[in-house]
């Protein structure tokens, strides 16, 4: 066995710039400069989409490592006292807990790691939206991993032709199941369908059960209770050589799906798939975005990044976006644009209905 390389992408809302838009640029640099030379790591990029930092980060420690964790901690502390200084909006609004207990998940950031030994080339792509939540990775990974019509390698490649094994995550019980596809595709449709509840965690080869793609699942507003911030999601996929192509990988953002979200987490819309420089959600704080980065990985060297979405192929996907996005927002406060009442994180419901008590009549009686 060659040595194992574990890719860890931690991001966190530390602090907004200006309102839920972007990161100031000194809170990147003061990651960057904290991850630098790091001796626990071999490698590390720091980025961002919207208002949310990302640490892309590889080591040797395997997953849930918690040095590696509690440096990512650490970094997000010491922006948040920046972001504090500078009155950024929302500073430290991820960061749910005062202390850290040697693992960050449930603790606010999101998270999403995978190990694996390095092929002879390695390249992946590693997804970052803002303004939505880790189910908006459903539909895209099925169609990367199980769907045919996007991934021509499910046909013709015969590496790839005994299909994938889906993880998927209940986030109100907490509890996964395994999908074996093509074989369990109406049946994995069933639940991947209801992604506010249902989010596909990791996908497996079948043939050789090696890791392929792994996201982010935390549920900050069930996490906390109460509404802190939207768990705007991360994914990493290893593409090529019995995986999914580059281009099969980041095919699905060509049509641009609804997802739930954008203004105070609380619409739904599409989401858009954008280049670094135009990933700041802007109108009516959105609609929700997605950038692509991809790298070659060298002994867990991250070569990189590559900007993929933006490129003028994803010009009309953008269009798209732009044109839906028009249409949900003419229908103002009323469902399907407003999500339903249940998947809300701001409502006036209770105190509007307490405030009418009086004056609803009880026609049962
Ligand atoms: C959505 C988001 C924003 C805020 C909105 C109101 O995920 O971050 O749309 O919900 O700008 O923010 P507050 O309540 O902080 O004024
Ligand atoms: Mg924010
Ligand atoms: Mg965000």
């Amino acid at each position: 066995m060659g040595k194992k390389i574990t890719v860890t992408v931690i991001k966190a809302d530390i602090g907004g710039f200006v309102g839920h838009s972007s990161v100031h640029p000194d809170l990147i640099e003061k990651a960057r400069g904290m991850l630098n030379g790091n001796p626990i790591l071999i490698d590390s990029h720091v980025t961002h989409v919207g208002d949310d930092l990302n640490l892309i980060m590889t080591h040797e420690g395997g997953r849930n490592n918690g040095e590696v964790h509690q440096l990512a901690w650490n970094i997000f502390q010491s922006c948040t006292e920046l972001a504090k200084k500078m009155k950024l909006y929302g500073a430290g609004q991820d960061l749910l807990a005062d202390a850290f207990s040697g693992n960050i998940k449930g603790l606010g950031p999101g998270v999403a790691e995978m190990e694996f030994e390095e092929r002879t080339s390695e390249p992946i792509v590693v997804f970052m939206a803002d303004k939505t939540e880790p189910g908006a990775w459903n539909l895209p990974l099925y169609k990367m991993f199980a769907d045919p019509f996007n991934t021509a390698g499910l046909v013709i490649d015969p590496k790839m032709h005994n299909g994938f094994d889906f993880e998927v995550r209940d986030l109100i019980k907490n509890r996964k199941v395994i999908f074996s596809c093509p074989e369990d595709l109406y049946d994995m449709l069933v639940f991947i369908g209801a992604p506010g509840r249902f989010c596909i965690k990791r996908v497996f080869h079948r043939d050789s059960g090696d890791i392929c793609a792994s996201s982010s699942t935390q549920r900050l507003n069930l996490m906390a209770g109460r509404y802190i911030g939207k768990d705007d999601p991360v994914l990493i996929v290893r593409c090529q050589s019995g995986f999914p192509a580059v281009g099969e990988v980041l095919e699905p953002f060509a049509h641009p799906h609804l997802v739930s979200g954008w203004m105070r987490g609380s619409h739904s819309g599409p989401l858009m798939p954008v280049g670094l420089a135009q990933c700041n959600p802007t109108r009516f704080d959105g609609p929700p975005r997605v950038v692509a980065l991809g790298f070659q990985l060298a002994d867990g060297k991250l070569h990189g990044p590559q900007d993929f979405f933006a490129d003028p192929s994803y010009d009309r996907a953008r269009e798209k976006a732009n044109f839906i996005a028009e249409y949900m927002r003419s229908m103002g406060p009323f469902e399907p644009h407003r999500l339903h009442l249940d998947e809300m994180e701001y409502t006036t419901m209770p105190e509007v209905t307490k405030k009418l008590k009086e004056r609803f009549i009880d026609l049962r009686k």
